[in-house]
């Protein structure tokens, strides 16, 4: 089975997700990694006993040095695939060119790159929202597009909204890492 890592930094429940759905059956989660001492996901690593190593990005005064933490880290296991799944950090070419990895991002790129994605589609005036998956590469959230999965925004809250997002985010994800680790 294909071995994977997952990094995040908050709720975790991409993470949590992949480890009910994928981890076992598709793939093998072999480490996850959090930036965040506090992520309220680490529980789910727990859950499933697998290594959860933080690397608090709050310890590192350039950026270089956190990835560089993060490479040497993904590097001591065999791992085929990285996954981004709400991990919150801009990452620079000191990770991009060394590790091959996937990105969730909460909006239909090229819209709405960066922070807040979810917030700004559902001010915006497009009448779709959505989610894509895409390969990590130096620029912020512009590699090549995996899986995009839009929903149509009329008629609902922005928590109805949100809730939706969150729902098809998942299934987007595991789509796309079971198409990525066929590449
Ligand atoms: C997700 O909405 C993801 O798209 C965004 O951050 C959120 C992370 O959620 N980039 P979780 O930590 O997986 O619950």
């Amino acid at each position: 089975m294909k071995k994977i890592a997952i990094l995040f930094s908050g709720a975790g429940s991409n993470l949590a997700y992949i480890l009910e759905h994928l981890h076992q059956k598709k793939v093998e989660v072999v480490l996850t990694i959090s930036n965040n001492p506090n992520a309220k996901g680490i529980k789910y690593a727990k859950k499933y006993n697998i290594p959860c190593v933080i690397i608090d990005s709050k310890a590192f005064a350039l950026r270089e040095d956190f990835d560089n933490a993060l490479v040497e880290e993904i590097q001591k296991h065999s791992i085929d695939l990285s996954v981004l799944a709400g991990f919150m950090r801009i990452l620079t070419p000191v990770f991009t060119d060394n590790i091959k990895s996937i990105n969730l991002h909460p909006s239909l790129l090229p819209k709405f790159k960066g922070l807040k994605a979810i917030e700004r589609t559902y001010k915006s005036d497009d009448e779709f929202g959505g989610v894509s998956v895409h390969w990590v590469n130096s620029e912020l959230d512009a590699g090549e597009i995996i899986v995009q999965k839009q929903i149509s925004k009329v008629g609902l809250s922005f928590d109805e909204y949100l809730e939706q997002i969150k729902t098809i985010e998942k299934i987007a994800l595991c789509e796309a890492i079971e198409k990525s680790l066929l590449i």
